[in-house]
C-alpha cells in the first residue's frame, strides 16, 4: 500500500505541479461469500473486502472547481460543483461527479478539489471498482470538507449517486462493505434494518477469486429485469399478505402457499430470493459453529439457484464452479456479484491454494479455451 501512496503522490505533482496539502485516501472492492441478489430485496447479505483498493490522491482548492486526472486511464476530466452533468466521454468520473453531487443534495457544502485516481481493483470484473471510487471520493470530500458523515449513510449517498446520477439500480451491499467492511472478516449486513455485525473468517482458509475474463453482456437491462420480476411476485404476493413490503418477508414455507397464483419465471425469481436469504443465515451459524464444510455446501446450493431460479449464471461460471466439484480441499465455490459474467469465490484450504490455482486455470483453459485471471481476497 505505502508504494502506492507514494507513487500516485508523485504523479499528482507531475499532473498539478505541486504537492502541499495532498492526502491519500482509499476504499476496497469486495466479495461476496453468500446472499445474491437479495440487497434490493431488502435481504441479508455476507461479502467481504478484497485487498485490492481504489486510491485518490486530492487537496484542496478555494474554487469550485474539481479537476481529476485517472492514472490508470491517462485521462483529465474537471467539473464545477455548480454545473455537474452527467458525462459520456470519461464514464468513470461520474462516480465522483455523482458522490459530490448527493453529498449537496443532502445539505453538505463543499469546495472544489485537485485529484489523481488510481487502483487495482479489477474493472468491469464484479468485484465493485465503482463502489470503491465512490466510497474513496466520498472520503476525500469529506475530510477536506470536515463532514461528520456516519459510514452507513455514506454507503447509501453512494448507493444514490450510482442510482439516480449513474443510472445504475444496485442494491446497497458493495458501498456498505466498501465502507465498513474489515480485512479477514465477513460483513453480515440486513439491507433493510441496516444492522450489521463483522465476523471473522476461518484463517483455515483462504477466500480465492477466480476472474472468467468474460467481458459481461446485458448485464444492467438483466438486472434491471430482475428486480422488476421481484418487485412484480411482492405485488401479487400483496393481494394476500398486504403486510409484505418485499420478498424479504417470506419464509419458504409462506412462498408455498401462495406459489400457484405466481407467473412461472416469477415463482423461480422468488424462491431463488427467499432460499438465499435463509442461507445466508445459515452460513453465518456455519462460521461461527467452524462448520466450514456446511458453509461450502450452501455455497454450492446458492450458486445451483442462481443459475437455474434467478438465471444470472452463464457457461463460464458454471465451468469454474463445476471443476471444483471433485477438488477436496475446496470447501464452496459460486458465482459472485451480478453475474453473467466476471467471478467466482472459492474457500479453499490455506495450504492447497497454489495447487489450487494452477489446476483452475488449467481446467477452466480446457473448458473455454479462456485464461482465467486468480486474485486473493
Ligand atoms: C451488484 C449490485 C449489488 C447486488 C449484486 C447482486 O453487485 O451492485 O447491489 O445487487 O449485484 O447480489
Amino acid at each position: 500500500m505505502n508504494h502506492v501512496k507514494t507513487g500516485i503522490q508523485e504523479v499528482f505533482k507531475e499532473v498539478y505541479g505541486y504537492e502541499s496539502g495532498v492526502t491519500v485516501y482509499s476504499a476496497p472492492g469486495r466479495v461476496n461469500l453468500i446472499g445474491e441478489h437479495t440487497d434490493y430485496n431488502d435481504g441479508y447479505v455476507l461479502p467481504t473486502p478484497i485487498d485490492r483498493y481504489i486510491w485518490v490522491a486530492a487537496a484542496p482548492r478555494k474554487d469550485c472547481s474539481v479537476r481529476m486526472y485517472a492514472a490508470d486511464f491517462q485521462e483529465n476530466m474537471k467539473f464545477t460543483l455548480d454545473a455537474i452533468k452527467y458525462n459520456t466521454k470519461h464514464r468513470w468520473a461520474n462516480y465522483v461527479q455523482g458522490v459530490a453531487k448527493i453529498l449537496m443534495e443532502e445539505g453538505h457544502s463543499l469546495r472544489g478539489m485537485d485529484l489523481v485516481i488510481t487502483g487495482d481493483v479489477p474493472l468491469g470484473a464484479g468485484l465493485s471498482s465503482s463502489a470503491a471510487l465512490e466510497m474513496a471520493a466520498l472520503r476525500a470530500f469529506q475530510d477536506l470538507n470536515k463532514l461528520s458523515i456516519d459510514p452507513v449513510d455514506a454507503a447509501y449517498i453512494g448507493k444514490r449517486a450510482e442510482n439516480e446520477f449513474v443510472g445504475v439500480q444496485c442494491g446497497v451491499m458493495d458501498q456498505f462493505v466498501s465502507s465498513l467492511g474489515e480485512h479477514g472478516k465477513a460483513i453480515l449486513i440486513d439491507c433493510r434494518t441496516n444492522d450489521n455485525r463483522l465476523i471473522e473468517l476461518d484463517p483455515a482458509y483462504c477466500v480465492v477469486i477466480v476472474n472468467t475474463m468474460k467481458v459481461r453482456e446485458l448485464e444492467d437491462s438483466a438486472y434491471n429485469e430482475r428486480r422488476a420480476q421481484c418487485e412484480e411476485a411482492v405485488t401479487i404476493l400483496q393481494n394476500h399478505c398486504p403486510e409484505v413490503k418485499a420478498l424479504r418477508d417470506f419464509s419458504t414455507e409462506q412462498l408455498l402457499n401462495h406459489w400457484e397464483e405466481l407467473p412461472e419465471v416469477i415463482k423461480r425469481r422468488a424462491r431463488h430470493v427467499v432460499t438465499e436469504n435463509q442461507r445466508v443465515l445459515d452460513a453465518v451459524k456455519c462460521l461461527e459453529a467452524g462448520d466450514m464444510e456446511m458453509f461450502g455446501e450452501l455455497m454450492y446450493d446458492s450458486h445451483e439457484s442462481l443459475r437455474h431460479d434467478y438465471e444470472v449464471s452463464c457457461r463460464h461460471l458454471d465451468v469454474l464452479v463445476d471443476a471444483t466439484l471433485g477438488m477436496d480441499y475446496v470447501a464452496g465455490a459460486r458465482m459472485t456479484g451480478a453475474g453473467f459474467g466476471g467471478c467466482t469465490v472459492n474457500l479453499v484450504e490455506n495450504d492447497k491454494v497454489e495447487k489450487f490455482i494452477s489446476e483452475i486455470k488449467e481446467r477452466y483453459f480446457n473448458g473455454t479455451a479462456k485464461r482465467a485471471e486468480v486474485y486473493l481476497a
